[in-house]
């Protein structure tokens, strides 16, 4: 690959010689080498179709026969009632905690032990909905999978098909599986024998949320038919089934292509059977989700299969590739594996109309919710494998939309700008918590979001985008940072708690990796007005150039300012996220003040190496190790996080959860993704792929990192 300097930071690429596909690479060959194949289902993960706004899950079987994975969508949402605990029963009276700040009180959204019931029911409202578990009925048998045979199945990642097939008493079933790239539609096939005879059908089952923080592997609970209603409104060859649980209420809609009719529900359940009555050996059924019947239009099965495989192609065919298949090493083999799986996963369960929670659209975790500081590693890698219209799906309206209630929530602080908020649902309300509400890592990922996207887009229009967004963002940030007048200094905290949460949030000043990106975010800000010839407010420059220094110990970083015995082994301080490998892997060295020592960069990157305690590492803390391994120029350390044996992916790509969450944990596929782009584009000052010489990786599409 050839880079030709233009000018700053803009990069054209020269690529030689293309194939009819327009790439170099095979691209299609290198996708199905990793089609997952099972044969039995997996206890923890499904196997899924899906659009990044919706995503059906399923066992061995094609379908949620056996085992109730989710179908699951960005749309779908529900309440329990509110609280009827006197002085709890509005949103409205929940009050916060008040708690020192810089000698002020400053309310914070945080569970309050005087009104626990509105607190949890805060914390705990709205869930996202598991919206319905559609499996095979054999006969009306109590049959279990072990009684299939010849149980086969694979996932072609090229088409956005699963296909299974098995044997039930002799008598062989094949079953496809598509989710239509444009609407909420399942598309489905069945081909057997069985179907002529009466003897195989599909059945329909609504579950009632439930109140669990991780409701995973399954979501909901189908044995309580109080407290939710469905409704069946059969018509000719086609039929909707209407789920009301208090006040959301949503519509399956479903047509099928032969003699079947449609009953239920069965005695006390919500269970619905579609069973056919003819001859026929196939069965085509379409079924389409939405929150109004009335604007469901159902594509039939064809229509459904070509959107998905026009979509999935595409899919693949643009943005950026990487092609390891030159070399038969198993690491590389496996790095490529992890690189396929993870974008079509990140493409099913996180490219949505709203940022995705951590397990996407597999099972609920924090109930269902998503975390603001989280977005980054779930959505950057979109805009560094060049795949911005999946990225521009949530951002940045998320934050537009988020725009007023995070100014409020400043406001009320007595801060200026927006404060965005932490754990949050579509309306953007953000969830009560301690950790919650003094987090601080979220509010500069805008500005990385933008510059990034002005990279590949160096426009107006950019600079117009973000440009309400990042001058709010940075009045928050140069306001909330406190000018300390014994010392000089702007400081950040107390209170707060960094990235790794797991400090005193009333002692924690200062901390190193937070401090870094306040000023690569005001960096950001100030450069933004700059290319618009548009005033800088002098308040972001003072910030900026008084901001606290990085906070040393033993010729490491530290934590925090102060902290104690950070680099003794085994202490609590070298636990959790190493957040200052970001300082120099995630960002990029400082473009003001006073330059990184390069000593201390590399003396942390060998003390993390050497005394963290990596079994409490998890998700992201292994890429974002190996983008710091890769800015230090150890490609082979780099390579060894992202293949460490804690940060595992499952036989289909699902990213485990290890000890400390439930699988999947997504940012750790969006994370990999990242720092393989960083790996195969390189960064400023050094372009290019930085995978080992021998393996003769070929890689298209990457333009230089930050
Ligand atoms: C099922 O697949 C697993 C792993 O892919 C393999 O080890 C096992 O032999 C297979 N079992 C059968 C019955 O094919
Ligand atoms: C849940 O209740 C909150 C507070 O009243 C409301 O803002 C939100 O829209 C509700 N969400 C759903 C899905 O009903
Ligand atoms: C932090 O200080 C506040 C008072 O401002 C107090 O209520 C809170 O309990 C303290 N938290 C911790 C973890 O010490
Ligand atoms: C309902 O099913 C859940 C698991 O899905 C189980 O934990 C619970 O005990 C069951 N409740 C009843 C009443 O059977
Ligand atoms: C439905 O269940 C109820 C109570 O469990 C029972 O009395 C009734 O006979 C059942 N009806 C059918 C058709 O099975
Ligand atoms: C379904 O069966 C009919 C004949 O019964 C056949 O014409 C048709 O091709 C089959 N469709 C599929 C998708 O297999
Ligand atoms: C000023 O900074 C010093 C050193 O970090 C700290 O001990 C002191 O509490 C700060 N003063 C205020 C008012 O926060
Ligand atoms: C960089 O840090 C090392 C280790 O703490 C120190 O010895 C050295 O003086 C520092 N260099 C500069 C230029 O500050
Ligand atoms: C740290 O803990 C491990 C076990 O968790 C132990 O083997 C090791 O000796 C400890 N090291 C120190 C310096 O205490």
């Amino acid at each position: 690959m050839h880079f030709t300097i233009l000018s700053a930071g803009i990069l054209a690429l020269s690529i030689p010689a293309v194939s009819a596909t327009g790439h170099q690479i095979d691209r299609r060959a290198v996708v199905r080498m990793f089609n997952p194949r099972r044969n039995a289902s997996s206890a923890t993960t499904p196997l899924q179709v899906g659009n990044g706004n919706f995503a059906f899950g399923v066992d061995v079987t094609g379908l949620q026969t056996f085992s109730p994975f989710a179908t699951m969508s960005t749309w779908g949402w529900h309440n329990f009632s509110l609280p009827t605990t006197p002085g709890q029963t509005a949103v409205e009276d929940f009050a916060g905690l008040d708690w020192w700040t810089h000698d002020r009180l400053v309310n914070y959204n945080q569970p309050n032990p005087a009104q626990s019931d509105i607190s949890n029911w805060l914390i705990q409202n709205p869930q996202r909905l598991n919206l319905a578990r559609i499996g095979l009925s054999f006969n009306g048998d109590e049959t279990t999978e072990d009684e299939l045979e010849d149980k086969i199945q694979e996932l072609d990642l090229w088409t956005g098909k699963i296909s299974s097939s098995f044997k039930y008493k002799g008598t062989a079933v094949y079953v496809e599986t598509w989710v239509d790239a444009n609407s909420d539609t399942i598309g489905i096939l069945v081909e057997s024998e069985l179907l002529g005879v009466g003897s195989l059908g599909v059945f329909f089952d609504f579950p009632l949320p439930t109140r669990n923080k991780f409701d995973a592997p399954f979501v909901g609970v189908f044995n309580t038919t109080s407290s939710h209603k469905t409704t069946l409104n059969p018509q000719e060859g086609a039929a909707t089934i209407r789920h009301d649980l208090d006040e959301t209420s949503y519509d399956v809609s479903f047509n099928w292509n032969s003699h079947a009719d449609i009953s239920g529900p069965l005695n006390g359940t919500h269970r619905y059977l579609l069973k056919p009555s003819g001859k026929e050996k196939n069965i085509t059924l379409s079924v389409t989700f939405s929150p109004d019947a009335t604007s469901a239009q159902v594509p039939d099965l064809a229509q459904i299969e070509k959107l998905s495989r026009n979509w999935w192609q595409s899919f693949w065919n643009s943005g950026a590739f990487v092609d390891l298949s030159a070399t038969t090493l198993p690491k590389a083999t496996e790095l490529q594996r992890r690189i396929i799986l993870s974008q079509y996963l990140t493409a099913v369960n996180s490219a949505s109309a709203y940022p995705p929670q951590e397990s996407g659209l597999v099972n609920n975790g924090w109930y269902g919710k998503f975390h603001l500081e989280m977005i980054l590693w779930h959505l950057l890698h979109f805009a560094r494998w060049d795949k911005y219209p999946l990225l521009w799906r949530s951002l940045p309206h998320t934050y537009s939309d988020f725009l007023s209630s995070s100014i409020d929530r400043a406001r009320r602080q007595g801060y200026e700008g927006a404060r965005w908020g932490k754990m949050t649902d579509p309306t953007g309300r953000s969830a009560p918590g301690e950790i919650n509400s003094l987090l601080i890592w979220q509010q500069p990922h805008p500005m990385y979001f933008a510059e990034t996207e002005y990279r590949s887009f160096p426009s107006g229009a950019t600079l117009e985008k973000w440009d309400g967004i990042l001058t709010s963002t940075a009045d928050f940030m140069a306001s909330y940072a406190f000018y300390n007048g014994s010392t000089g200094v702007y400081d950040l905290g107390p209170p707060m708690y960094p990235a790794s949460e797991n400090t005193n949030p009333n002692a924690t000043i200062n901390p190193a990796f937070e401090l870094a990106y306040w000023r690569f975010g005001l960096d950001v800000a100030i450069r933004w007005k700059q290319r618009q010839e548009l005033p800088v407010p002098a308040k972001w420059i003072d910030v900026r150039d008084k901001l606290a220094p990085l906070p040393t110990a033993g010729d490491a970083f530290a934590l925090y300012e102060g902290i104690p015995d950070m680099w003794k082994p085994n202490s609590t301080t070298v636990t959790d996220h190493p957040a200052m490998s970001a300082i120099f892997g995630l960002l990029p060295p400082p473009s003001s003040g006073p330059p990184l020592n390069m000593t201390v960069v590399r003396n942390t990157a060998d003390k993390i190496r050497d005394l963290w305690d990596r079994d409490d590492c998890w998700g992201w803390d292994f890429p974002m190790l190996a983008m710091n391994s890769l800015r230090l120029g150890d490609v082979d350390q780099a390579i060894a996080y992202l293949l460490d044996p804690l940060f595992n992916f499952d036989d289909a790509g699902y990213p485990e959860g290890g000890s400390r969450v439930p699988t999947p944990y997504f940012p750790g596929s969006s994370s990999f993704l990242l720092a393989v782009a960083m790996m195969a584009g390189g960064w400023d000052g050094e372009p290019g792929s930085h995978f080992p010489e021998d393996w003769k990786a070929r890689v298209e599409g990457f333009v230089p990192g930050l």
